[in-house]
């Protein structure tokens, strides 16, 4: 039975951000209450907060706090306005994590010390914090504090330059699509935020490498470099990632062709001593024997634990050399050198690392993060067209399951897109890594279902790649066909609105994508999809778009309706206009 989002809002954010001003606002255009925890601590103490603090000391009032805030979760419809500290008690972020949405509202120091010299409007339990000599400076330093806590929100409000009604506005909005984010299996996707993309990038010119964003998982923090035309200053990023003496460049045949040589200039320009293994280009080098090989070389020139790996070329080259890496000497500091659009995207971020065997793609494989990626988004000028069209199906997939701005840039700037204009292509790239980049750091390992929605349209297009025997169509030709068996499901079950489905068609077909697929055996694909590794227990577990950057899980799509769209998807490309 589909259960809704708990309704309660619970807003944070330093003092004098706003909290208290926009609580009512927003609960009153949600038809709600607003609590302010001050009150409620003052309420149950009987005595003001100045008191608590001077009595209790800051111990005795987070005790209060803690405790008022327990009150405020059994309410239901409510606004919660909190102190500027809740966030700092692990119990008090797992509370409101649990128990609602959390929306930050953000202002500049400047902003929180102008008004921290009116009267109102700022929280009591952080005046005292406030008091002393240098005000803005004590401002600016227990802010950056606590920014690190206050990032773990769902969703983030700037202050500055907006009214509090505004901003109310916004929390109403953000809440109503926090709503829809939630699965129909009931359970949140976990963060499925409502809030957006990072925004950190645009801010870098293309030309410079960044980074341009960092991965954050529980085991690794790793910086991503992109830029156009930057791979001359590899070296010096290596060096800054904390790399330094030898490395080992592993690449293939192509693209050792193309950069072998600008690379390991760049590398022995900054004092790194190289050496290269090449490993013929394609799919088959994804394999145990090849890894051998590479040990094998690596023995040879007697590696070192502490000496690092490079990994330059596309995802076979990536998850050959990263499987490598983290399996010599139980693990050798990894850099991920991506030059194919799907490696640069996809398969360089996140730590996925396998060979295939005989019976089945990446069987054998391991998590294992690199020291950074980087990623000279030019290098795409000489990927050829066919690779280059299909990984555009990743960076759009990435737009439709989580960010607005970028789906409507793509199609504001298909023709300069594809053409690999370098300013906009540098930011669209930019952009589809730092959202994967974000899903994976929310879950590393696929446990919590955030990471799942990378899935959207790759259950039926695992099957279609499976069907063809692999190699007939790419992975995003396939992907972009798996997308439209997604969209239409999604179309039937009355998740995907229709407009969508369609804005999406006419996205993909604009991309090259949607090659007629020919001679392809019903049949074969839908066995294929009961043997698909998305499947758990009998139902398939698809990710549906309820709208842009709506991803749900549904595991509940009658078998039969989805027989139906893939039968009838597939009757299309038949060259009768029938089943194949
Ligand atoms: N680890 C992950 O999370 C993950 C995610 C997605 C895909 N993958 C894996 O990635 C692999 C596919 O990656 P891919 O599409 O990059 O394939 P690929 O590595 O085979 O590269 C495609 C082709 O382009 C060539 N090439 C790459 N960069 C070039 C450049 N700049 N100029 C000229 N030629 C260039 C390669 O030599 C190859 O011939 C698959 O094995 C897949 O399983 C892994
Ligand atoms: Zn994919």
């Amino acid at each position: 039975m589909p259960s809704g989002p708990p309704r309660r809002i619970f807003l944070t954010g330093f003092s004098f951000s706003g909290k208290s001003r926009v609580a009512p606002l927003a609960a009153t255009t949600l038809g709600w209450r607003a609590v302010d925890l001050d009150d409620l601590v003052e309420e149950a103490a009987g005595k003001p907060i100045p008191s608590i603090f001077a009595e209790e000391g800051e111990p005795g009032f987070r005790l209060r706090e803690t405790e008022a805030l327990r009150r405020a979760c059994r309410e239901t419809e409510v606004v919660v306005a909190t102190g500027g500290g809740v966030v700092l008690a692990e119990e008090n972020r797992r509370l409101m994590a649990e128990s609602g949405i959390v929306i930050c509202l953000e202002a500049r120091p400047e902003t929180i010390y102008a008004r921290l010299q009116q009267p109102d409007g700022g929280s009591e339990s952080e005046r005292p914090l406030l008091r002393g000599p240098d005000p803005l400076g004590r401002i600016r330093h227990l802010k950056a504090l606590r920014q690190p806590l206050y990032a773990l929100a769902d969703f983030t409000a700037h202050s500055d330059d907006l009214s509090p009604e505004l901003v109310a506005e916004e929390v109403a909005r953000a809440w109503r699509r926090f709503a829809e984010c939630f699965s129909y299996d009931g359970a949140r996707l976990a963060g499925a935020t409502a809030g957006a993309a990072p925004g950190l990038i645009s801010d870098v010119p293309v030309g410079e490498p960044g980074p341009i964003c960092s991965v954050k998982t529980e085991t690794a923090d790793y910086p991503v470099y992109a830029g156009w035309g930057i791979l001359d200053k590899l070296g010096e990023k290596l060096r800054e990632a904390g790399l330094s003496g030898d490395l080992y460049i592993i690449t293939d045949s192509n693209v050792h062709r193309h950069y072998g040589g600008r690379v390991a200039k760049a590398l022995s320009g900054e004092g790194f001593a190289v050496q290269t293994h090449v490993v013929p280009a394609g799919e088959a080098s994804k394999a145990l024997e090849c890894a051998s090989e590479i040990y094998d070389w690596l023995t040879a020139h007697r590696a070192e634990r502490g000496q690092g790996i490079l990994a330059l070329g596309g995802g076979v080259v990536g998850d050959l050399a990263g499987f490598v890496a983290a399996t010599y000497l139980r693990g050798m500091p990894l850099v991920q050198a991506p030059t194919s659009l799907l490696a640069m995207v996809d398969a360089s971020i996140g730590g996925k690392v396998a060979v295939n065997q005989r019976e089945a793609k990446n069987l054998v494989g391991a998590f294992y993060q690199p020291a950074a990626v980087f990623a000279d988004v030019s290098t795409l000028r000489t990927l050829p067209e066919r690779e280059l069209t299909s990984g555009w199906t990743e960076v759009i997939k990435h737009a439709l399951i989580t960010d607005a701005d970028l789906l409507t840039l793509l199609e504001d700037r298909v023709d300069a897109v594809r053409a690999l204009e370098p300013d906009v292509t540098t930011r669209v790239v930019r952009r589809s890594m730092a959202l994967k980049a974000q899903v994976v750091a929310a879950d590393e390992r696929e446990l919590t279902g955030r990471r799942t929605i990378l899935n959207y349209g790759h259950t039926a297009g695992h099957a279609l790649e499976a069907a063809t025997g692999y190699g007939a169509l790419l992975h995003g030709e396939a992907v972009a066909w798996g997308m439209l068996v997604a969209a239409e499901i999604g179309r039937r079950v009355g998740v995907t609105p229709p407009q969508l489905a369609e804005r999406q068609k006419a996205l993909l077909a604009r991309f090259g994508l949607l090659r007629p697929l020919s001679e392809v055996s019903v049949d074969a694909v839908l066995s294929a999809m009961s043997l698909d590794k998305k499947v758990s227990g009998k139902s398939i577990r698809w990710v549906l778009l309820a709208g842009v950057g709506k991803p749900l899980l549904r595991s509940d799509v009658p078998l039969p309706l989805a027989r139906d769209v893939v039968e009838a998807m597939l009757a299309r490309q038949s060259p009768a206009g029938e089943r194949a």
